[in-house]
């Protein structure tokens, strides 16, 4: 793939700012560079230094548990950033245009609406699949990025792998991203293994839920070298900060963390959807695999408005495209996921269904 022909020139030419520490990432000596504050930073720890740019130990670990290669990652201020990033990099609001398939995350038409860039919405199918024809069809000239996310927020599904193969294998004058958010509650292997097959392709994924660093603020995109490089190029200097880079080194090197509460959040998830199942006003309970399930609801809306009275903070998803009086639950402890069953159980008994 020619890359240069899909990255905005200005992009390509770009000539990044040269930080501090990009001039010098040694450890010892006499640091004058970066007017920095040589006493210290009124905590027990010291945080009065930049931290590294291109946060290589942690780039180093993440390597190792995705099975890829350090130069292939892209570490953001969560996913959110690389989303952004990736549309200013490739997308003019003049020439450009991102298809989108809704109900989805919905970020990806925010960041194109603040750069002022089209989207083009291709909705999922009544299964919550891609519609791969229209997708397909939809593309022209114009078409820059397709968002896919799998599993989808918020519908909670894996999209077919073949329906992603046949838009990876029609469209290679642009990037697909594949938001693999909630890949580590699915049982299906990360699309990072294919990058090597699909130059186009751009995978993302983050620490927010199953490494549950949400607070943290880490994103990673997954890609060939070249656009890593422009990722970096674009960036603000130090986007993931020393505390940040420090506490996700920590937790990475806690592997059993994240196994064992994967496993805890299947457990709560089956045994949420064994009791939801009970219940009179529950309509449908969409597949899962991730660590949310989407459920319709009888009288959705009067629902959601009596769980918050019972402070029971759920999402109501009502409003967005297929998914009429449906309630995204994200799946809790299991005390707090009797609680919800509990306050439902109430809500039916005193409302007709
Ligand atoms: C599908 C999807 N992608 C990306 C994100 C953003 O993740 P991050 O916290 O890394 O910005 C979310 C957050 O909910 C999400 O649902």
């Amino acid at each position: 793939m020619d890359y240069k022909k899909y990255i905005l020139p200005h992009i390509w030419d770009l000539k990044p700012y040269s930080s501090a520490r990009d001039e010098f990432n040694g450890n010892e000596g006499i640091f004058l560079d970066a007017n920095e504050n040589p006493i210290g930073s009124g905590l027990t720890e010291n945080y009065n230094r930049y931290p590294d740019p291109l946060q290589l130990h942690i780039k180093d670990q993440i390597a190792l548990i995705k099975k890829c290669s350090t130069d292939q990652i892209f570490l953001g201020n969560g996913s959110d950033e690389a989303i952004d990033l990736l549309i200013r990099m490739t997308c003019t609001s003049k020439s450009s245009s991102i298809i989108v398939c809704p109900p989805t995350y919905g970020m990806y038409e925010v960041s194109a609406a603040i750069n002022n860039v089209p989207i083009i919405k291709i909705n999922l199918t009544a299964e919550y699949q891609l519609n791969s024809d229209l997708i397909i069809q939809a593309i022209d000239s114009t078409t820059r990025l397709i968002f896919i996310c799998s599993p989808n927020n918020p519908t909670g599904n894996l999209m077919n792998r073949e329906d992603i193969y046949k838009i990876l294998d029609s469209f290679k004058t642009g990037f697909i991203v594949i938001d693999e958010a909630y890949i580590d509650f699915s049982d299906e292997p990360s699309f990072i293994h294919e990058l090597a097959k699909f130059p186009q392709l751009i995978v993302m994924q983050t620490l927010s839920k199953a490494y549950g660093l949400a607070s943290l603020r880490l994103g990673m995109a997954f890609a060939d070298p070249i656009i890593i490089k422009l990722f970096n190029k674009i960036k603000p200097p130090y986007n993931i900060g020393g505390a940040t880079q420090n506490l996700v080194q920590k937790a990475l090197e806690n592997s059993y963390f994240v196994t064992e509460s994967i496993q805890h959040i299947k457990i709560n998830k089956n045994k949420l959807i064994a009791d939801l199942k009970h219940i009179i006003g529950v309509r449908s309970i969409f597949h899962s695999d991730a660590n949310f399930i989407l459920v319709k609801f009888i009288r959705a809306q009067e629902l959601f408005d009596f769980l918050i009275s019972q402070k029971i903070i759920a999402r109501n998803r009502s409003n967005v495209a297929l998914c009429d009086d449906s309630i995204r639950i994200t799946i809790g402890l299991e005390s707090e996921n009797e609680e919800l069953i509990l306050k439902i159980k109430i809500f039916y008994t005193k409302n007709d269904v």
